[in-house]
């Protein structure tokens, strides 16, 4: 009964000029395991679901290039959005999509660009998110923090939930998606908080009904597409109902009112996750987390370097060479190159903001 989704949509502006609108973070490899990470998620999830039940929710534009990467994908379960509507729309369409096909299906939705280590302890964590999804729970999967981010959400946990099947889940009543650093801070103190790791785990049903309290309209047009979605009529409806859905992630849709009404579940996870958010944490995971190392990545790089430390990603080929620069980040692309350091990596996030508004 469980279909794994995977979303495939944001476009990680902090790994600019890495990332970009016609390639994004998903379809790159950061990890210099020679795959990306939409096909690293992929085979993480297929020993879960097999190849038949793992649906791809992407941008029309992404259409080839996701299909290059996953062969394995069947058109039925491709999702092809006109334009991004953020997670609500793309995660809401797939659970309305397989409700409308399986109505008892339990859905899991994962980011396509994390980076997990061990990948057993996160088969464990996502079996036991399925048995409190079986109990009725919209389920989530946490993190230990490390550092008071703002990028993440924070869960508030409480006890034990004592599910048979799910020994580590446990209640949460509050769900904040990316505090201010402040607020941060304080939850890191607090002890009791998880990071939100971006994986939902529910019924489809449930799920829908939590997103239809908060975003009824967007409810509407969601089941109006999957009524439509296998029928002769998908493309009209989605020219008509498409424009008008609602932009905004799933985490404050879903995740922050099922909180706050008891309906929310946590998996304390076991194993590495990494959202691998901007340079910093690409020159983290190369380097052991030792900091007098030079992680380079791209093909056929070639970098000359005296007492360096950072990162150099290189797609230009051209020849880049460092003397005596700690902690730098370098990034050359054929049409641009970026240099800064890892204390300064998540601002390269704003530069690209003024970038869009200049043109
Ligand atoms: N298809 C599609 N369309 N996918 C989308 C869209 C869209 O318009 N927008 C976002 N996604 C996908 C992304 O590709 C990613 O797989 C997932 O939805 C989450 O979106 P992000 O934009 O990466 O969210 P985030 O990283 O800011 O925050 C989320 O993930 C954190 C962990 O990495 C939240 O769930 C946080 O609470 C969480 O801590
Ligand atoms: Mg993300």
């Amino acid at each position: 009964r469980f279909y794994s989704v995977i979303p495939a949509g944001g476009i990680g502006s902090r790994l600019w000029p890495l990332s970009r609108a016609d390639a994004p973070k998903f379809l790159h490899d950061l990890t210099g395991s020679g795959k990306t990470l939409l096909r690293a998620t992929w085979e993480r999830l297929e020993p879960l679901t097999g190849p038949d039940r793992i649906m791809v929710v992407t941008g029309r534009a992404h259409r080839a290039a996701v299909e290059a990467q996953l062969p394995e994908l069947t058109d039925r379960n491709v999702v092809l959005e006109s334009e991004p509507k953020d997670s609500s729309a793309a995660i809401g369409l797939a659970a309305a999509i397989l409700h409308h096909r399986e109505p008892d299906v339990i859905i899991g939705s994962f980011a396509a660009d994390h980076v997990i280590g061990d990948v057993r302890g996160f088969h464990r964590a996502v079996g036991e998110a399925v048995v409190a999804a079986e109990e009725g729970y919209i389920a989530t999967i946490g993190i230990t923090p490390t550092e008071p981010a703002i990028g993440f959400g924070y869960i508030h946990c409480n006890g034990n939930l004592g599910i048979a099947g799910a020994p580590g889940a446990v209640g949460a009543d509050r769900f904040v998606e990316k505090p201010d650093l402040e607020v941060a801070k304080r939850y890191l103190a607090d002890g009791n908080y998880l990071w939100n790791a971006g994986m939902f785990i529910s019924r489809a049903d449930r799920l829908l009904e939590q997103l239809g309290h908060s975003q009824p309209e967007l409810l509407e047009g969601l089941t109006e597409l999957a009524e439509a979605w296998d029928t002769d009529r998908r493309g009209a409806v989605v020219d008509r109902v498409w424009p008008r859905l609602a932009k905004i992630a799933i985490d404050y849709t879903v995740a922050e009112p099922a909180a706050a009404a008891g309906r929310l579940a946590v998996v304390p996870g076991s194993f590495d996750w990494d959202d691998i958010g901007d340079f910093a944490a690409i020159a983290k995971l190369h380097s052991g987390g030792r900091k007098s190392d030079l992680a380079i990545l791209g093909e056929g790089a070639r970098v000359l370097s005296d007492a360096s430390s950072g990162v150099v990603i290189s797609q230009s080929g051209r020849l880049i060479s460092l003397i005596g620069v700690t902690d730098i980040v370098v990034v050359d692309t054929p049409d641009a190159l970026l240099v800064t350091t890892s204390a300064n990596a998540q601002r390269v996030k704003a530069v690209v903001d003024a970038l869009k508004v200049s043109g």
